[in-house]
């Protein structure tokens, strides 16, 4: 049963994952024996991490890169590709937080995050890095998966492609639940390549997103509180299901968006 989960020897490549999420899908990938490669655009976590997991005997290398530059993301996965021989799985993980939507947390209406004040240049960075480097990194990926067998891809969307609150703002909202669109058509076109799309949606998780104010000890408390399973998520969370889609234990699973959420989207915690 253990070989299902197996990833050992596969070439993976996942983007943004100098941190939070992505990191730990690298961890959960180099600790089951594939080659990885990180995508990141952030140069300095990138070498941290790279000699970090190096360091412990991974089979690890690091790229910088901005996802949104998708003739850098084509040559990326050209160079790995032919490194590795093959890419057998592949991450769209980058993503970042585009501040406050129409509600403050106190409940009040936010003049920055309302609709009718959004700046163009944060919508645009959001749904370019959000949606059109997810588009960018399912492209790269099928075309070479497409002739070499197939693999499978996995996008993080979020809680949010399929929820509404007012404290993300406008354009994360668009762009995950595009994200999350996209990737079910992906699955539906690239199943005959053998190629499986699946989307993981992380509900609060303790990363370096929005400057990492979810490490506040008092947020982690107030958000855990009302979380079915009663306390925020970690990265270390995603890992088991990062395995999971990556490996033939999800071998007919294709089209799926899996909420990681502690049951965040059923609700408030009851007692
Ligand atoms: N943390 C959460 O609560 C949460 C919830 C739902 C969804 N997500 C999603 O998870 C994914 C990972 O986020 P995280 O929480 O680990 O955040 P994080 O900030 O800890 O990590 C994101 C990584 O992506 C990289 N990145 C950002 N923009 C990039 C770009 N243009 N090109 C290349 N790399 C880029 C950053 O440098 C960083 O290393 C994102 O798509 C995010 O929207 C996070």
């Amino acid at each position: 049963m253990s070989d299902m989960f197996s990833v050992k020897g596969y070439g993976a490549i996942i983007t943004g994952g100098a941190s939070g999420i992505g990191l730990a899908f690298a961890e959960a990938l180099a600790e089951g024996g594939a080659r990885v490669a990180i995508l990141d655009l952030d140069s300095n976590s990138l070498n941290l991490q790279v000699n970090r997991l190096s360091a412990k005997g991974f089979d690890v290398r690091g790229r910088e890169l901005d996802v949104t530059n998708r003739k850098e993301i084509d040559q990326a996965f050209a160079h790995i590709a032919a490194e590795f021989g093959k890419v057998d799985v592949v991450f769209a993980n980058a993503g970042i937080d585009p501040g406050i939507g129409f509600s403050n947390p106190d409940g009040t209406r936010s003049q920055e995050g309302a609709i009718e004040n959004y700046e163009d240049e944060r919508w645009d960075r959001n749904i370019d890095v959000n949606l059109n480097g997810v588009f960018a990194t399912i492209r790269a990926a099928a075309r070479h998966m497409k002739g070499s067998g197939g693999g499978s891809i996995v996008v993080t969307t979020s809680v949010a492609a399929y929820l509404n609150e007012g404290m993300v703002g406008a354009a994360y909202m668009a762009a995950k639940a595009g994200a999350a669109h996209l990737a079910r058509n992906a699955a539906l076109e690239l199943a005959h390549f053998n190629i499986r799309v699946n989307a993981i949606a992380p509900g609060f998780i303790v990363t370096n997103i929005g400057g990492g104010w979810l490490k506040q000890p008092q947020i982690q408390k107030s958000i855990g509180d009302m979380i079915p399973i009663g306390r925020i998520g970690s990265a270390d969370d995603l890992k088991g299901l990062a395995l999971f889609l990556a490996s033939q234990a999800s071998s007919y699973i294709t089209g799926a968006q899996i909420p990681i959420d502690g049951g965040g989207s059923l609700g408030m915690r009851r007692t």
